[in-house]
């Protein structure tokens, strides 16, 4: 089956059970300017999940297509991409739970016969805020889910949303299939990251409302939001080992692959992915630029063109691809042919202006390396960063790029800094570029706090037991951390605290949670805070072997979602308290 078809087959099936289809909204998103694109299929229809009647019904399906640059750097795994088109079935205060699990099931199992027993689902494992999802693990059951492909997982995987801080959320039910490969551990399950189990489709029971203060409240109605992602769903039904496999992606590599001379398998995947996004976003109006949504233009058209360079393919020649792209898919995506002549235009004249000052760039980035190597300097700082930004047109995300393949770290929040200094001084305002969609901010504040269980540890392991955490901050820029020590911290400490940290993350340990009695908790040798009641409950998170700790989360669930941090500055707080600043920086 051809992705194509599983839309129309999906349409269908859904306008079957009364769904009406409705016409997915624009990349760009139309009355919301605090986000750069849509990342999913409910953004454009927050109004109505929250009470407002659409005009069409309670019952809804669509294909959105959708941009999420935060997982921009994964791109060339099995399954990770920039773009992606979510199919999407709604119900705005009508069937719930019930219906909802057992239209997933059918289709999955009739329409596209897929066999019931290589279907894994995951439900909610409850907390204060929602009860354990019993009712969906009992639906799956009747329906056909054998019970031990049935999981339980907490908010960090089956809680889904809001989009942006506040909003339509809920308790959700992941859908995963199996694709065969053998397990990675003992523990391999849904939740793994190894690529063994793929998450096909979501559906969210979307009852409450994240408020301001970060609390929640029930919403008005009850709401099913669902979400599938066509070229995951697509790569498993043809028996295809990834995304890039399928008829979506195929003609452009070979095309590549063929023009190339050095061709590697990843290089190729992300030009595909980026050449793939970057035209549709020229079709939704994006033109390259420094800011907002034209800023990651800039930044895909610009990393892809490294990558032709990378596997040695002469960039004059990139109509050639951009049209095999635009034949390849413009059946699905039919703006790609009316728009033909402005995608090659827009991605030319970026190429043309990247390369115009990449040689420059190139030479003025191996002279500052090789100082730095004389310095036995192996981080790229901020300034210069900007430096290269700001004078050689050089993307930091592109130096960042080179400066791994050289071994190099860099200070991207240094160069952060800088920029927005720069862009205040010419009152541009620099808000929203570093975004990319809003599900940023809480990633990265969920990889700071996971970062903070490291410090802790590392703090103690290093300068001794008497370090007890005073206090955390965290924000998406940088985590603040203040702890009992009688002294200032040398610069030499600090580096051990640093490199022991950073080898965690390298490790890739895994990061669990448990729920226990607070006692068992204090028995287990977990630190925290102990003098709240007896008899209370707690969540604790083991992170490898390293580190246990009494914490609400939430947490990566694994520390190689964590870049390296740098510790950028130790304070005196009060007398006996110091206060460490970290910021992750490039691997
Ligand atoms: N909104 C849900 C998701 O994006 C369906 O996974």
């Amino acid at each position: 089956m051809k992705a194509i078809e599983l839309r129309n087959k999906y349409l269908k099936f859904f306008e079957e059970k009364n769904h009406k289809i409705i016409s997915g909204a624009p990349l760009i998103p139309e009355n919301d300017p605090t986000v750069l694109f849509t990342t999913a299929g409910m953004q454009p229809l927050v109004p109505y999940l929250t009470g407002q009647t659409h005009p069409e019904g309670k019952r809804l399906v669509d294909y959105q297509k959708c941009l999420r640059t935060d997982d921009i750097d994964e791109v060339g795994d099995n399954r990770h991409l920039t773009f992606f088109e979510m199919l999407g079935n709604w119900s705005l205060g009508d069937y719930f739970r019930q219906d909802s699990i057992r239209y997933s099931y059918e289709f999955l199992t009739k329409e596209l016969n897929i066999p019931s027993d290589s279907i894994s689902v995951t439900c909610f494992a409850g907390d204060n805020v929602a009860p354990k999802d019993e009712e969906a693990a009992r639906i799956w059951e009747e329906c056909g889910i054998l019970k031990e492909n049935i999981y339980f997982l907490g908010k960090e995987h089956n809680w889904w949303g809001p989009a942006g801080e506040t909003g339509p959320c809920g308790p959700d039910t992941e859908i995963f299939l199996d694709t065969g490969a053998p397990k990675c551990s003992d523990h391999c399950d849904p939740s793994c990251d190894c690529g063994k189990y793929v998450e096909i489709w979501n559906n969210v029971f979307m009852e409450y409302n994240k408020k301001e203060d970060g609390t929640y409240e029930k919403l008005s109605q009850k709401n099913v939001d669902t979400g599938m992602g066509i070229e995951r769903m697509i790569f498993l039904l043809q028996g295809k080992n990834n995304v890039f496999e399928t008829e979506l992606f195929m003609p452009i590599i070979n095309k590549v692959k063929e023009m190339s001379k050095l061709p590697n398998d990843a290089s190729l995947r992300i030009i595909a992915d980026h050449l793939r996004a970057s035209a549709l976003l020229v079709c939704d109006g994006v033109v390259p630029s420094n800011l907002g949504q034209g800023y990651i233009l800039r930044r895909l058209i610009r990393r892809c063109i490294r990558h032709l360079r990378k596997v040695d393919f002469d960039v004059e020649n990139i109509e050639v691809i951009i049209d095999t792209l635009i034949d390849s898919l413009k059946e699905m995506y039919p703006e790609l042919e009316k728009n033909r002549e402005n995608v090659i235009y827009q991605i030319k004249k970026e190429k043309n202006r990247f390369m115009n000052t990449l040689v420059k760039g190139e030479k003025e980035f191996y002279k500052i390396i090789n100082n730095l190597k004389e310095k036995n300097v192996d981080i790229i700082d901020g300034k210069t960063l900007f430096r290269l930004y700001d004078t050689f047109g050089f993307p930091p995300e592109v130096t960042a790029e080179l400066a791994k393949e050289n071994n190099f770290k860099v200070d991207m929040d240094g160069y952060k800094l800088c920029f927005e200094e720069h862009q205040e001084k010419s009152r541009q305002g620099a808000a929203g570029v570093f975004k990319g969609g809003l599900a940023d901010h809480s990633e990265q504040t969920t990889k700071y706090h996971t970062a903070t269980h490291l410090l802790l540890e590392s703090l103690q392991r290093i300068l001794g037991p008497h370090v007890m955490q005073k206090g955390s901050n965290i924000t998406a820029e940088r985590m603040r951390f203040d702890f009992t020590n009688p002294e200032k911290v040398q610069k030499d400490v600090l580096q051990k605290v640093e490199d022991m940290v950073n080898e965690q993350i390298d490790k890739g340990l895994v990061v669990t949670c448990e729920e226990m009695q607070l006692e068992e908790a204090r028995q287990k040798g977990a630190k925290g805070v102990f003098d709240s009641k007896y008899g209370q409950r707690v969540k604790v998170y083991t992170i490898g072997d390293f580190s246990k700790e009494i914490c609400g989360g939430p947490h990566v669930d694994n520390t190689s979602k964590l870049n390296h941090i740098k510790i950028i500055k130790e304070e005196a707080v009060s007398s006996g308290v110091r206060r460490i600043k970290a910021v992750f920086v490039e691997n």
